[in-house]
């Protein structure tokens, strides 16, 4: 038997699935995957019960519960001051991850380029890849990884279909300004350049920032896919339930995908999330303080190490410069630090297709207070 090539020959195991595996087998304390080591809010999870118990167990609508959708609507309009129309512009999926697969699906074809910002969360490219388009890749700037606003200008060309932008920022923590989204409306006003928003620690920002989101700018929201992930905000990323807003045209076509790709998303969790956006509105509010809270703790406990860092801006991810302690790979460090150290880290270069000047590596801080002082205990040995 001959199979066929590798549609993505370049592609093994993702890094997060291959940490976490090397930390389950070294019993390392695992900061490398970005999941929380404590449960989601009780209500919630009582309403999933409660649902399966009822018989809410078969197909959900395609495009997501209308409670749910509704739920999200009222969420963007608090939040965002945005008026989505719950019926035609959202769409539930299984996580970020389909909504981000979906969206590229549906609108990038053979040669068309789509931008994205180095380095980047790794699901886009195999996505672009698979659909035959051309990645484009600019390099944020050192040291708080910023766009290179003049490299964009250049890198956009008659074939850029899309620019993929991720704010607050995986692997980086970077957040972008109301001036950084107001430079990217004036570069795109009069072009048919779409936007595919990563936005899935909307909720997790630090030091009283706020988190732009496309949804803000009217001119940018015209044009983008808007994608979040429930998994973050409610410390269930085992659900795998997401969503994507775009304007009608858009939806439709994401639609199209989405429907042969997962049809439709779990109808009790579903449920149970519209009940818990409805009744506790208030947990998205106070997440930014129970992140800081951990992000603080953990950078004090961490400031006797030989470890340099400044702090995380947003996202449950910290970056820390290792170049005082070792001269190994950002890969063979984390390898080191996960059988040696006993503490999982992500390397930062699967992340890059540049390799990184600084020599970074990727803690996520999303853990109980235990866990946070027992691995600063761990990194501040080394
Ligand atoms: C930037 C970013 N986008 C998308 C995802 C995927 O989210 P989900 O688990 O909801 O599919 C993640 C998860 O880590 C992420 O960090």
């Amino acid at each position: 038997m001959l199979y066929p090539a590798s549609k993505l020959p370049a592609l093994g195991t993702t890094i997060f699935t291959r940490m976490s595996q090397l930390a389950a087998e070294h019993e390392a304390i695992n900061l490398s995957q970005g999941f929380p080591d404590f449960d989601g809010p009780q209500l919630l999870r009582e309403r999933v019960a409660h649902y399966i118990g009822q018989g809410a167990n078969q197909y959900a609508p395609m495009t997501g519960t209308p409670q749910l959708r509704q739920a999200i609507a009222a969420k963007v309009a608090r939040c965002y001051g945005a008026e989505v129309c719950a019926e035609q512009e959202i769409t539930i999926t299984c996580g970020a991850t389909e909504a981000l697969f979906a969206a590229i699906s549906a609108v990038v074809r053979s040669g068309d380029e789509v931008i994205l910002f180095d380095p980047c969360y790794d699901s886009y490219q195999p996505a672009i890849e698979l659909n035959g388009g051309v990645t484009i890749r600019l390099p944020l700037l050192l040291p708080d990884f910023s766009i290179d606003w003049s490299a964009l200008r250049g890198a956009i060309g008659p074939r850029t279909r899309m620019i993929i932008v991720n704010t607050p920022h995986n692997p980086t923590g970077a957040v972008l300004s109301d001036e950084d989204l107001q430079q990217l409306s004036v570069l795109l006003q009069g072009t048919n350049i779409l936007l595919l928003g990563d936005e899935v620690y909307e909720h997790i920002v630090f030091d009283g920032l706020l988190h732009q989101s496309l949804l803000r700018f009217p001119e940018l929201a015209e044009r983008a896919f808007v994608v979040s992930s429930f998994g973050k905000t409610y410390h269930t990323t085992g659900w795998k339930v997401g969503y994507c807003i775009a304007p009608p045209a858009m939806s439709a076509e994401l639609r199209k995908v989405h429907q042969y790709l997962t049809f439709s998303i779990s109808t009790p969790m579903q449920l149970a999330l519209a009940d818990y956006l409805q009744a506790e509105p208030e947990h998205d509010q106070q997440l930014p303080a129970f992140y800081q809270q951990k992000r603080d703790l953990f950078n004090s406990l961490l400031a006797d190490s030989r470890f340099s860092f400044s702090a995380s801006a947003g996202t449950y991810f910290q970056l820390v410069d290792y170049s005082a302690i070792s001269e190994r790979s950002d890969i063979d460090f984390c390898h080191w630090l996960t059988t040696q150290a006993g503490v999982a880290a992500i390397p930062l270069s699967p992340f890059c297709e540049q390799p990184l000047e600084a020599k970074l590596i990727r803690l996520c801080f999303a853990k109980n207070t235990d866990t946070l002082q027992d691995a600063a205990q761990r990194l501040c040995q080394i």
